[in-house]
C-alpha cells in the first residue's frame, strides 16, 4: 500500500482502517492530510477485498478541525479558485460504508469528517462542535448542512452560532451518534461493527448505503420506489441465494460478495 505521512493505513481482514496521525496538532486537517486521507479512502473503496472502512483518531482528538495555522493567511481568491476543501466532497461519493470511531475532540472539520461517515460511534470522552464562528468564519466541509440534517435546526443553530461543544451523551440524545461506549472499548467495538458490515453481502451493503442516503435527497414516494427496485435487484445476486439458503438450512451464511 502507498506510504502516507499524516495518516496510518491498515487492513484488518475486510476492514480498511485509516487513523489520523498528526498528534502534535490534535490531528488538524491540513491539505496534505486531506489529500492523503481521500487517496487512501478511495483506494480502499476500489479494493474488492475491503468491505467497510473505519476511521479513527487518537484518545485526545479525533480531529480538532481544519488546520487554522495553514488557513490563517489564506485570501479569498486562493480559497475560491482552488475550491478549498473540495477534495473532502469525494469522501461523500464513496460507495462502501465508513464507520467513524470518535474519541476526544471532533471540532470543526473534525466533526464534519465524522459526519461524512455512515456510522458514528463515540467514546464517552468525545466532544463535538462547530467552533468556526469563534474564528470569524463558518463551517466549510458541510457542517451547517449535515449537522442540521442530523440533529435539527434548533440544536444546529445553538452549536454553530455559539461554537459550544456538546459531549457524547448529548450527541447521542440528539441523534448525531449511534452509540456511546467507554473510551477503552471504542477501538474494539468500532472494529467489530466495521467487521460485521464487511462480512455482509457486498452488493447488498452498497445498495443499502445508497438507499439510506437517497432519503436525504428525494421525496418519500421516490425513495420507496428506489429502494423497491434495489430490493428486486438483490435477487440477481449469488449472496441472496446463499443468505436465504443459510437461513433455511439453519447455518451461518458464507457470502461471496457478488
Ligand atoms: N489547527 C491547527 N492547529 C491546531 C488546531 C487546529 N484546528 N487545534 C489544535 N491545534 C494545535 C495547537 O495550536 C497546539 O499546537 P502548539 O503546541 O504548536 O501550540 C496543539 O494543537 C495542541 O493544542 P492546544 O494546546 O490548544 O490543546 P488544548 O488541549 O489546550 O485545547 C482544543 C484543545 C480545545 C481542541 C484547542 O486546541 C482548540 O480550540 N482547537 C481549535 C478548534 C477549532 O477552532 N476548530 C475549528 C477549525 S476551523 C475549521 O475546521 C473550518 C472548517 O469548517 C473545516
Amino acid at each position: 500500500m502507498t506510504e502516507y505521512e499524516t495518516i496510518l493505513v491498515e487492513r484488518k481482514d475486510r476492514v480498511g482502517l485509516i487513523t489520523l496521525n498528526r498528534p502534535k496538532a490534535l490531528n488538524a486537517l491540513n491539505t496534505q492530510l486531506m489529500n492523503e486521507f481521500v487517496a487512501a479512502a478511495k483506494e480502499f473503496d476500489r479494493d474488492p477485498e475491503i468491505g467497510c472502512l473505519l476511521v479513527t483518531g487518537s484518545a485526545k482528538a479525533f480531529a480538532a478541525g481544519a488546520d487554522i495555522k495553514e488557513m490563517q493567511a489564506l485570501e479569498f481568491a486562493e480559497a475560491y479558485l482552488s475550491d478549498w476543501f473540495t477534495a473532502w466532497d469525494e469522501l461523500g461519493r464513496l460507495r462502501k460504508p465508513i464507520v467513524a470511531a470518535v474519541a476526544g475532540y471532533a471540532l470543526g472539520g473534525g466533526c464534519e469528517l465524522a459526519m461524512l461517515c455512515d456510522i458514528l460511534l463515540a467514546a464517552d470522552t468525545a466532544k463535538f462542535g462547530q467552533p468556526e464562528i469563534k474564528l470569524g468564519v463558518i463551517p466549510g466541509i458541510g457542517g451547517s448542512q449535515r449537522l442540521t440534517r442530523a440533529i435539527g435546526k434548533a440544536k444546529a443553530m445553538d452549536l454553530c452560532l455559539t461554537g459550544r461543544m456538546m459531549d457524547a451523551e448529548e450527541a447521542e440524545r440528539a441523534g448525531l451518534v449511534s452509540r456511546v461506549v467507554p473510551a477503552g472499548e471504542l477501538h474494539d467495538q468500532a472494529l467489530a461493527v466495521a467487521q460485521t458490515v464487511a462480512g455482509m453481502s457486498a452488493p447488498a451493503v452498497l445498495m443499502l448505503k445508497e438507499s439510506v442516503n437517497r432519503a436525504f435527497e428525494t421525496t418519500l414516494a421516490e425513495g420507496v420506489r428506489f429502494e423497491r427496485r434495489l430490493f428486486h435487484a438483490t435477487f440477481a445476486t449469488a449472496d441472496q441465494k446463499e443468505g436465504m439458503a443459510a437461513f433455511v438450512e439453519k447455518r451461518p451464511p458464507s457470502f461471496t460478495h457478488r
